[in-house]
Parts: C-alpha cells; sequence; structure tokens
C-alpha cells in the first residue's frame, strides 16, 4: 500500500504526514561520520546556525534536541522560579506550558481568536499580574499572533516575549520572519514539520544579551563554547544547563532539508493553495471553516486544517476519509481542561473558543511530496462528505 503511494498511485493509503527526504541527506550524514565528528557543535551544526542567522538575520541560533528543549531553555534564561506566572494560549501543544511549568510556574490560560486561533491579544492584559514572568504566544499554523499589540503589552509590563514558533519558520508578520519578535523563540524539526530532522529543534536568540548564558545551558552548564572559542583556557561548571544540543549526524539531516527550502516551500504552498482552491465552494455550502490567513500575515504552509460545524460532524468526517483509506487527524485539546491544566484551576468554559476549536478541527494530509493524484483523491474524498450542521451542545 505504502509502496503504491510512494508511486503517486491514487489508490493506497493518504498518511497525514510523512518524512520527506530533500535528496542530500544521505551524502551529508556520510560527510559528517568521515569527519568523525558525530557529536554536537559540528561542521553541520555550525552550517545550520550559520543558515538560520542569516535567514532570520538574527544574532544567535543554537540547535536543540526539539523545540521543547528550547523552550525548557529559555524558561531558565528569564529566570522562572516558583510561583512566578506565565501567559500562554489553553490551545497548544503541551511543552508551549509545560517548559515553564517545570521550573515552578503557573501557567495563566488565555483563550484563542477565532479566526487565527492564536492567543487572543485582546485578553492578554486582564491575565497579567505583578507574578506575570513570561508571555508565550504560538504561531497558530505559522500564521502570525497579533504581534504589535502583544508586543506593546509586554513592553508597557515590562515582561519578555518568547515566541513559539514550532510551526512557523518562514512565516512573517508585516513583512517580517515570525520567532523574530521577542527575546527568544524556539523552532522545530521534528518529522512532522516543514523541515525535518526526526527530533530537534532551535533556540532563536534575538537578544545579544540571552546568548552567552543560552550557550552555557544548552552545554550542561559549562562554559565549554568559550572554551573552544579559545576564550577561556579550560571549561567548567557556571551555571544551570542540561544537554540539549543534537547529533551532528541530525544536523546534517536537517541542512539538507534547510538547503532545499525553496523547493520544500513551493511544494507545500502548491498543495495548500489546491486544498483552499477545491475546498472553498464545498466548505461554504456546508458550513465548515478554512484557515484565516490576515493581510498581514504570510504563513509557511505548515498545516491545512478544517473547522466542523460541531464534534459529531468532525468525528464523521475522520471515519468518512477513513474509509477513502485516508487519514485526517484532529489537534490539541484543551490544556485548562487536561488533568494538569484543572490542577491549576482550569475549568469547562474558561476558554470557550479553544474548548469549541478543539472538539471542531481536523487537519488534511500534508507533507512536502504529496502527489497531485493524491491530492485530488483527498479533495474528491471531502466533497462526498456534508456534515450534520446542529451546533455542539453545551458541556
Ligand atoms: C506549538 C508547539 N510547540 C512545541 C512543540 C514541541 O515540538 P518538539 O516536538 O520539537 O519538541 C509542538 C509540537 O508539535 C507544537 O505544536
Amino acid at each position: 500500500m505504502e509502496t503504491e503511494t510512494i508511486l503517486g498511485s491514487s489508490s493506497g493509503f493518504i498518511p497525514f504526514n510523512r518524512f520527506c527526504v530533500a535528496g542530500t541527506e544521505f551524502e551529508y550524514i556520510q560527510q559528517a561520520i568521515d569527519q568523525l565528528h558525530v557529536s554536537g557543535d559540528g561542521s553541520f551544526t555550525r552550517k545550520c546556525h550559520q543558515i538560520l542567522e542569516e535567514i532570520l538575520s538574527v544574532p544567535r541560533v543554537l540547535l536543540t534536541t526539539s523545540c521543547t528543549h528550547a523552550l525548557e531553555m529559555s524558561a531558565l534564561l528569564v529566570e522562572i522560579k516558583p510561583g512566578d506566572e506565565v501567559v500562554v494560549p489553553a490551545f497548544t501543544f503541551v511543552s508551549t506550558v509545560n517548559a515553564f511549568v517545570l521550573r515552578g510556574a503557573r501557567p495563566v490560560f488565555v483563550d484563542i481568536r477565532p479566526d487565527t486561533l492564536n492567543l487572543d491579544e485582546k485578553l492578554l492584559e486582564r491575565s497579567i499580574t505583578t507574578k506575570t514572568k513570561a508571555i508565550v504566544p504560538v504561531h497558530y499554523a505559522g500564521v502570525a499572533c497579533e504581534m504589535e499589540a502583544i508586543g506593546s503589552i509586554a513592553k508597557r509590563y515590562g515582561i519578555p516575549v518568547i515566541e513559539d514558533n514550532a510551526h512557523g519558520l518562514l512565516g512573517k508578520y508585516r513583512g517580517k520572519y515570525l520567532g523574530t519578535f521577542s527575546a527568544m523563540s524556539a523552532l522545530s524539526f521534528h518529522e512532522t514539520k516543514n523541515f525535518a530532522c526526526g527530533e530537534g529543534g532551535a533556540l532563536v536568540v534575538n537578544d545579544p544579551q540571552y546568548i552567552e548564558r543560552a550557550e552555557v545551558i544548552r552545554e550542561k552548564g559549562t562554559n565549554r563554547s568559550r572554551f573552544f572559542r579559545g576564550q577561556v583556557d579550560k571549561y567548567t561548571w557556571v551555571d544551570l544547563g542540561s544537554s540539549y544540543l543534537p547529533s551532528d549526524m541530525l544536523a546534517a539531516v536537517l541542512y539538507a532539508q534547510l538547503e532545499a527550502r525553496d523547493r520544500i516551500q513551493a511544494a507545500r504552498h502548491r498543495i495548500w493553495t489546491y486544498y483552499r482552491a477545491c475546498l472553498a465552494e464545498w466548505a461554504h455550502e456546508c458550513g465548515v471553516g478554512l484557515p484565516v490567513v490576515p493581510e498581514e500575515c504570510e504563513h509557511p504552509a505548515h498545516l491545512f486544517y478544517l473547522l466542523m460545524p460541531n464534534l459529531a460532524a468532525r468525528q464523521a468526517f475522520i471515519a468518512h476519509l477513513k474509509a477513502h483509506n485516508i487519514m485526517s487527524v484532529f489537534h490539541y485539546l484543551p490544556l485548562h481542561l487536561s488533568e494538569m491544566g484543572r490542577r491549576f484551576g482550569g475549568r469547562p468554559g474558561d476558554c470557550p473558543v479553544t474548548e469549541s476549536v478543539s472538539d471542531r478541527l481536523v487537519r488534511l494530509p500534508f507533507y512536502n511530496d504529496l502527489s497531485e493524484p493524491d491530492q485530488s483523491r483527498v479533495v474528491d474524498a471531502i466533497r462526498g462528505f456534508r456534515p450534520n450542521s446542529s451546533p455542539t451542545p453545551p458541556k
């Protein structure tokens, strides 16, 4: 079944996501091995740092073992302590929050906007207290949060912003790259992302005051980076830290993908545009929502979602596509209603938009080499579905 899909046939199973080789990965892994440097911070890691720093025009990028770990580094960098509060959207991945809770913070969940599904900036100010030590917006699907409003509120209260940019590498807001609006941001190179090395991430340090300590935290709390630059004659334990640097073999895979970014992005934008064009009429007739991209945002074609009228319709839709051998998946459950979220006081009704979107959202198959016949099979199967459009009864 898989083989048929790989050959571009339109009869096999269409997964939701698939890792796609850019072409030079194996050659680069071989080079990393031939250089006998497969631990962290070898030549491919340096190449990844350089290419990302150049693209984003930022002073420092540090590859990490995941976006989760980049967020954990950011929590250490802004010195989160027990009792501090961190403002986060309720609709996000657990790591956006857990990275700060690990340091003792209490998450303050804010609801999302019904259009972009990003932290609702109109609700931000009322969630800030004297204990707030960070604001962590997430650019969902790589569509920017209202960074002007968020940035000005944060500035007024002197609170650092950390962008969770797991989805948004190469996305822009008012012509400027996502992840460059705040003190620092976190990227993901997990298998599901536009550029992937299996598990991986990066901390993008925009504010130079954090660079040196970021290097220390990433290197087990040692000043090893200074030692390698010849700035100290031996390295030693100087601060808190952990092992957040990936193997150079993974950096080799990532570098191959980053070099192929124009081709990868062109392919992904073609798929996104095709879905949008082919589904617009059906979505309008059926009361289904499509992704909203405000004028000031350029999205990086990370994912394509539909907002079904209610939970029952979403579940029926997933089953309908499954019957056509096509996988579609929902996304985040409301974090304030998770077991951990409830321990922090989360209650049903706190974040109504998150609760509704979480029930209704479904993501379509999306990967760099999703073939045209498979794209049209997805579209045909979707157009053959009619949702029952009664709203979800209140919980
Ligand atoms: C918004 C968001 N933040 C963080 C992460 C964690 O990324 P990683 O798997 O690289 O740790 C994810 C995972 O997809 C995510 O969706």
